[in-house]
């Protein structure tokens, strides 16, 4: 993998920089900024070599269709500031825009216009990747966090253009490389979130790496379900028994233990106020969403009792301050139990250092990753496309 600090020469030419920023947004407010703040790094050492630079990213799952509320404007504008710099953001079409007339002399910085307003993208469309990489005259990816997507700007672009890693994904890399050489049993890995549909696939991959896993949020839903509680309203993916049957059938297998909610916070939508519940009173009105106290206590064992805690994806939708209670205490106790260096502590994702934030503790994990889905697969060994593009 050739890395763009050790590149000479880039003076004067257009560097296509891919960048993770999705960012959490409420109505257009951007709700943590560390996924932003990892990669000004990045697009000043370009600017100190006199690069310009045309920004490809994408925010949220827009599936192919323009959608305002996930424009990349207000991170455009929370950019400019950083770096003090005036940014063009290109909303016309990307088959209508050509190099020679991308850049004034002026600008430095040219964002285009959320990439999965393309269906092209996810695909990772051919021609499509084309288009991208003649505007352009290098190719960057700064964007681990999204670099086990096989998407056009992510991995078919590297076959037109050469292509370097960035800083952020040089440290990411680095640090997991060691973390995953170096580890000590017992280890523990605490999966939550929303994403169930990336993360449910390639857990049962996990378990011979664990000696216990713990599921939380939205993911743990599925595996109540399975063990055929009532889960009401709460988010869930549909036909995944299979999927957990191996899960469960692979951790027995490798002596990896699992662990689910013993008890749980409901409400009967997101901004209402929570209700401690036993899993077997758990009504059809009922949305899941925390764990309960009991729940707490247990993963606070698990994790008195590890040598190694992973932890990605919230325990509960931590943005009513009514669910947030699980998440902050296992971020709580991950924290404690890295201080007195009891553990060695990773944890990672865009929402699980959302959570991080609310609570100031940036600092006192041995390692943050702004990966989710990417920290995992890597934990489980795969090659990510956006990587093995590189090399
Ligand atoms: C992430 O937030 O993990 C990355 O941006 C990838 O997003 P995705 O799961 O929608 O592909």
């Amino acid at each position: 993998m050739k890395n763009i600090e050790d590149q000479e020469n880039l003076a004067g030419k257009i560097a296509l920089l891919r960048l993770d920023l999705n960012v959490p947004l409420k109505n257009k407010d951007i709700l943590d900024e560390t996924r932003i703040d990892k990669i000004i790094p990045v697009i000043n050492f370009l600017l100190n070599r006199k690069t310009k630079i045309l920004v490809i990213s994408h925010v949220g799952r827009p599936k192919g269709k323009k959608n305002n509320d996930l424009s990349l404007k207000p991170i455009c504008l929370n950019i400019e500031k950083k770096i003090k710099k005036k940014i063009k953001l290109i909303t016309s079409n990307l088959y209508e825009i050509t190099k020679d007339k991308l850049f004034t002399q002026e600008e430095e910085v040219i964002f285009l216009e959320n990439i999965r307003f393309y269906r092209e993208e996810e695909i990772n469309d051919s021609k499509f990747a084309k288009q991208i990489a003649s505007l352009g005259d290098f190719y960057v990816n700064d964007a681990f966090s999204c670099s086990h997507r096989d998407h056009a700007s992510v991995s078919k672009i590297t076959k037109f253009l050469p292509s370097f890693a960035g800083l952020q994904l040089q440290s990411e890399i680095n640090a997991l490389k060691k973390i995953t050489s170096d580890i000590e049993s017992p280890i523990t890995c605490i999966i939550g979130g929303s994403k169930i549909s990336t993360k449910i696939g390639l857990i049962k991959n996990l378990t011979n790496k664990l000696d216990n896993l713990v599921f939380v949020g939205g993911m743990a839903n599925n595996i109540l379900n399975f063990k055929g509680f009532k889960v009401g309203k709460s988010i869930k993916e549909d036909h995944c028994n299979n999927i957990i049957d191996d899960i469960f059938m692979n951790a027995e297998k490798n002596r990896c233990k699992i662990y689910y909610p013993e008890d749980v916070r409901v409400g009967k939508n997101f901004d209402s106020h929570s209700e401690i519940k036993s899993l077997k009173d758990i009504s059809k009105e009922d949305i899941i969403l925390d764990i309960g106290p009991k729940t707490v206590e247990k993963i606070k064992k698990i994790i008195e009792n590890s040598r190694t805690v992973f932890w990605n994806g919230p325990a509960g939708y931590f943005e009513n301050e009514n669910f947030e209670n699980g998440s902050l205490q296992i971020c709580k106790i991950i924290e404690n139990n890295t201080k007195n260096n009891s553990l060695y502590s990773v944890v990672g994702g865009g929402d699980t250092i959302a959570v991080i934030n609310k609570t100031g503790s940036l600092n006192n994990f041995n390692f943050v990753s702004t990966a989710g889905g990417a920290f995992l697969e890597y934990l489980e060994g795969k090659e990510l496309p956006g990587i093995k593009a590189l090399n």
